[in-house]
């Protein structure tokens, strides 16, 4: 049975070695550079053991270096790899090239990205993972996904970086949307909770709406009806604020884009609403 070890006793390895324990695989070594983090995640899975790093690397096949993104290369040019193992790292942004030394040494690399914020043993069932990697490691981490209950993303190389900012669309941007709505419902007065309140079952359904029927065909408000006095009006509404209303352009110009890809708005409304909200200098925004 192919032996799984972690480098890195960190958020992602305390929720990916148990899960992959209870999906009936043998994880029996972590390491972590200090040595309770190892130990406490090694009590919790049967058979597994805390170890030096270059024992996981030694007695493992398949390793999993968790350790923060900028560590990765060089965690991976510190250690003693061998021919017929394989390493992988989870960093979504990190090329799996940070793990030559590895591949000289004969080992076979990949990325292993869940696409999922992990806190404290965060379940990773029903996420999706991307894998990027050779033919035969390929199989062998598809197959894990699978075994773990997640849905498989696959990404070509030279990727990384574009396909991480874009979870980061997915995540924390956001988050950004959601402060940017507080901070206009805070200036008469209405708490963070009481937008949340409000304006979440919106999003909810605009999520659900988008996953049922797409992106451009569900989208609403004034711009894909082609309304241009109401965008007027929103622009006079946040016109004190010029940081506000830059962010209301530059969201409100990808509108009408998908506004006029599904015919909902003829060509003339698309162009006044992009002179509407072209930014008042080329450098403003
Ligand atoms: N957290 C997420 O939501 C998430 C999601 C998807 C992918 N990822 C990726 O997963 C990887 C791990 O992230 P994480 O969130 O689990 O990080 P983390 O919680 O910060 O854990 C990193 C662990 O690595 C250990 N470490 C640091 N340098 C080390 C070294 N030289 N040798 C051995 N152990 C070392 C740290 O040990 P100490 O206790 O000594 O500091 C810490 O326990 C990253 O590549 C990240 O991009 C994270």
């Amino acid at each position: 049975m192919t032996t799984i070890g972690f480098i890195g006793a960190g958020r992602v390895a305390r929720g990916l070695a148990p899960a992959l324990h209870e999906a009936g695989y043998a994880v029996t070594g972590i390491a972590n550079r200090s040595p309770e983090p190892a130990a406490e995640l090694a009590r919790w899975i049967p058979g597994c053991t805390a170890l030096p790093a270059q024992e996981v690397a030694e007695r493992c096949d398949l390793v999993f270096l968790t350790v923060p993104d900028d560590s990765i290369r060089t965690v991976a040019q510190s250690l003693q790899w061998r021919a017929g193992q394989s390493v992988v790292h989870c960093s979504g942004a990190t090329e799996v090239s940070a793990l030559d030394t590895a591949k000289d040494a004969g080992a076979q690399t990949g990325g292993f990205h869940p696409l999922q914020g992990f806190a404290d043993r965060t379940p990773i069932a029903g996420c999706t993972i991307t894998v990027e990697a050779e033919e035969a490691l390929s199989r062998t981490l598809d197959t894990m996904v699978a075994g773990l209950g997640c849905r498989l993303n696959r990404l070509p190389p030279g990727k990384r970086a574009l396909y991480h900012a874009t979870a980061g669309y997915g995540a924390g941007f956001i988050n950004v949307l959601l402060a940017e709505i507080a901070t206009i419902w805070g200036s008469w007065g209405a708490s963070e909770a009481e937008m949340l309140a409000a304006i979440l079952p919106m999003s909810r359904n605009t999520l659900d709406n988008i996953e049922r029927n797409g992106i451009a065909e569900t989208m609403t408000g004034p711009i894909s009806r082609g309304d241009i006095g109401s965008v007027r009006a929103h622009l006079a509404g946040l016109a004190s604020d010029p940081e506000a209303t830059a962010f209301y352009r530059t969201h409100a110009r990808r509108s009408v884009a998908l506004a006029e890809g599904t015919g909902r708005i003829d060509a003339e409304t698309a162009a006044a609403l992009r002179a509407l909200l072209r930014p008042p200098s080329p450098d403003a925004e």
